[in-house]
């Protein structure tokens, strides 16, 4: 563990099998730490749990999907303490530049709206019922948005309005979640170097290794910070675009490249 990266004894991270949930859960793995981890490819998942043993963790792995919600709620409920979750795990495509296919905007759906909520609703519930830690909260849950929230790009309809919804689900509830001891966190990356952006065929300004968006991450987490927006430029252009009259935003989008579609989908 750095020297910088905030402390939480107790940790669950969804998705920690690749990309930003793999950086973070080696992020906070570390001596006196038990780190529960989930994703659904078992040999990517206990890769991840080897290095964070490693490190010193007491590590968790769990074969979970996020859209299971009974699987979600009974894995949660068998963690004992959790300190701080995060609902990480997530899926990306965009148009191919023609219409979003039926089945890949519900897959999205599924996986970054429906799959946040069944991570983040039974932790909330566990954290209700458990006594403050040493920081007098009685848990924090982080929810990887995007800064995709703040643009209806075209080419990606399903995917910006899946982060706009969890990242206004989680900071509306912080609202009300910290008057009983949780607090609620909107994470909003720009582009990061993993699996999901190497797809992308096109130029992605402030591109991001996993690692420092991490850190980034967990140090905003611990400094309380409701909305966690980076890097700072690309976050600005999006809410310059993303206030633009949908006419013209959509006017200007047609200059742009597309995202591919899911694999195997429509
Ligand atoms: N990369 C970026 O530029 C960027 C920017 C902003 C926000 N984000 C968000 O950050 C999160 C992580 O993305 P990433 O870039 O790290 O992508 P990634 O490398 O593709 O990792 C995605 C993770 O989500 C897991 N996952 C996907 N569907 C799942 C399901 N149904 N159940 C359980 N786990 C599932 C994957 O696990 P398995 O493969 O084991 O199922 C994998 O661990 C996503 O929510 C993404 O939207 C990414």
């Amino acid at each position: 563990m750095q020297a910088s990266t905030p402390h939480w004894a107790h940790v669950l991270i969804t998705g920690a099998s690749s990309g930003i949930g793999r950086a973070l859960a080696l992020a906070v793995a570390g001596p006196g730490v038990t780190l529960h981890i989930g994703g659904r490819d078992a040999t990517r998942l206990a890769a991840t749990a080897a290095d964070c043993a490693a490190a010193g963790a007491t590590v968790r792995p769990q074969a979970a999907d996020v859209r299971d919600a009974a699987a979600m709620a009974g894995w949660i409920a068998n963690c004992g303490r959790l300190d701080l979750v995060i609902a990480n795990a997530g899926i990306s495509a965009g148009t191919g530049g023609e219409t979003e296919p039926p089945a890949q905007a519900r897959a999205i759906f599924e996986t970054n709206v429906t799959g946040v909520l069944n991570t983040a609703l039974p932790a909330i519930a566990a954290m209700a019922a458990q006594e403050p830690g040493p920081d007098g909260l009685r848990g924090r849950v982080a929810v990887i948005a995007s800064i995709a929230a703040f643009v209806a790009v075209p080419w990606s309809p399903a995917y910006c309005a899946s982060k706009a919804a969890v990242q206004g689900w989680a900071e509306a509830l912080d609202a009300t979640e910290r008057r009983r001891g949780i607090r609620l966190h909107a994470v909003c990356p720009g582009y990061i170097r993993t699996p999901m952006t190497a797809r992308n065929s096109f130029p992605m300004p402030l591109l991001m290794e996993p690692e420092t968006a991490a850190r980034r991450t967990l140090a905003s987490i611990a400094a309380g910070r409701t909305r966690i927006a980076y890097p700072w430029p690309l976050y600005a252009v999006a809410r310059l675009v993303g206030a633009l009259p949908p006419g013209l935003r959509a006017a200007l989008f047609t200059m742009t490249p597309a995202k591919g579609r899911l694999p195997g989908v429509g």
